[in-house]
């Protein structure tokens, strides 16, 4: 039986998994598992380049982890962990980050954006984020790596480093592809169509926990466009709210933009807005109250990051070993 192809992704537990989070990479991991061995885990190593408050992280961490099998993550089928417990990844940053430019590093959009943000504290480690992020990915030597738009200048970095690290070394890293989904890819804030949804602007950003209502009342409240024409179409750069809102639709009941254009003809926003709201609640209801479920199953969860971090652990070192190998470090 020929082998399966491997995918790998993560999360940051930095915030409450939101509808980006979802469409943009969880949706597209759950769509395939039975296509791929698949590894998914929990980016808290990555969490702390931005100070957290520990409590906090640990109930985000489980509750992600909970998220992730309610989206129909099945822990039989995929590896799921926390990238703490699976210290490979530390190792192997730590030699993939003399394998890796300062300029490359400068050159990150990510980078420059929460430096922007956070003025009082940029750390080595926000500075040196994507190279942990290629440890990550090349511990497991995927080939697709399933993210949304904003993380591929990440994995083509991670793509870069492997291919000069297999230029002196042979054929140590499989070089991994970005696999990014055609619709959710970047899902816009509802109050501020100009930028990316995420939790730091709360009133823009649908969480995956949000009950019904708050769902409905954040969609009502969506911003359209400023043309008044009240009028369902798709054009990005003209009618930016209105766009997003369709893609949200199209990722959510899978119809095409001609689909939701004719679906809507005729009728205005005051009908599209809450459709599109009511659409996103029933595709998040299950997820929401399967996920309150195992959060209080906090044996089962514990069963599951355990086997996780030991199934993960055992991959990723063969991989360490034969870098270490290759460098010249002597074996044990
Ligand atoms: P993070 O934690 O910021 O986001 C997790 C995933 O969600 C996607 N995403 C979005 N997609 C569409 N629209 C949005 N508004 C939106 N916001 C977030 C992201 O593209 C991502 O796929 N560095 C990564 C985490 C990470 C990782 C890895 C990913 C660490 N190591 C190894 C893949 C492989 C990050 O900060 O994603």
């Amino acid at each position: 039986m020929e082998e399966k192809k491997i995918m790998l992704s993560g999360i940051q537990p930095s915030g409450d998994l939101h509808l980006g989070n979802y469409l943009g990479a969880i949706k597209n991991w759950a769509d395939r598992v039975d296509e791929f061995d698949c590894y998914y885990f929990m980016a808290d190593l990555h969490t702390i380049t931005v100070r957290q408050n520990p409590a906090d992280l640990r109930r985000r961490s489980m509750q992600q982890l909970a998220a992730y099998i309610a989206c129909g993550l099945d822990p039989e089928k995929n590896t799921l962990f926390l990238q703490s417990m699976v210290p490979q990844h530390a190792q192997l940053s730590w030699v993939l980050s003399c394998y890796t430019q300062f300029g490359e590093l400068s050159r990150m959009t990510q980078f420059k954006d929460k430096s922007a943000k956070h003025k009082d504290n940029i750390n080595a480690g926000l500075f040196t984020y994507p190279v942990l992020m290629a440890a990550d990915i090349l511990l497991y030597q995927p080939h697709y790596v399933p993210v949304g738009a904003d993380q591929k200048q990440h994995v083509e970095l991670t793509r870069d480093i492997a291919q000069r690290f297999n230029s002196i070394y042979g054929d140590v890293f499989r070089i991994p592809e970005p696999y990014i989904p055609k619709a959710g890819a970047r899902i816009y804030g509802l109050t501020t169509p100009g930028d990316k949804m995420s939790k730091s602007i709360p009133e823009g950003c649908v969480f995956i926990m949000d009950d019904d209502a708050t769902i409905a009342r954040k969609f009502k409240r969506a911003v359209t466009d400023s043309d008044r024409e009240n009028c369902v179409r798709f054009d990005p750069e003209n009618k930016p709210g209105v766009a997003n809102l369709m893609s949200i639709y199209a990722s959510v009941t899978g119809k095409t933009y001609e689909e939701i254009e004719k679906e809507f003809e005729g009728q205005g926003y005051g009908v599209f807005k809450p459709a599109v709201g009511e659409a996103v609640i029933d595709t998040l209801r299950p997820i929401r109250e399967e996920t309150e479920r195992l959060i209080k199953d906090k044996a089962y969860l514990e069963q599951v990051y355990r086997e996780g971090a030991q199934k993960a652990s055992y991959i990723a070192n063969k991989t360490l070993r034969k870098v270490y190998k290759k460098v010249g470090f002597v074996q044990i």
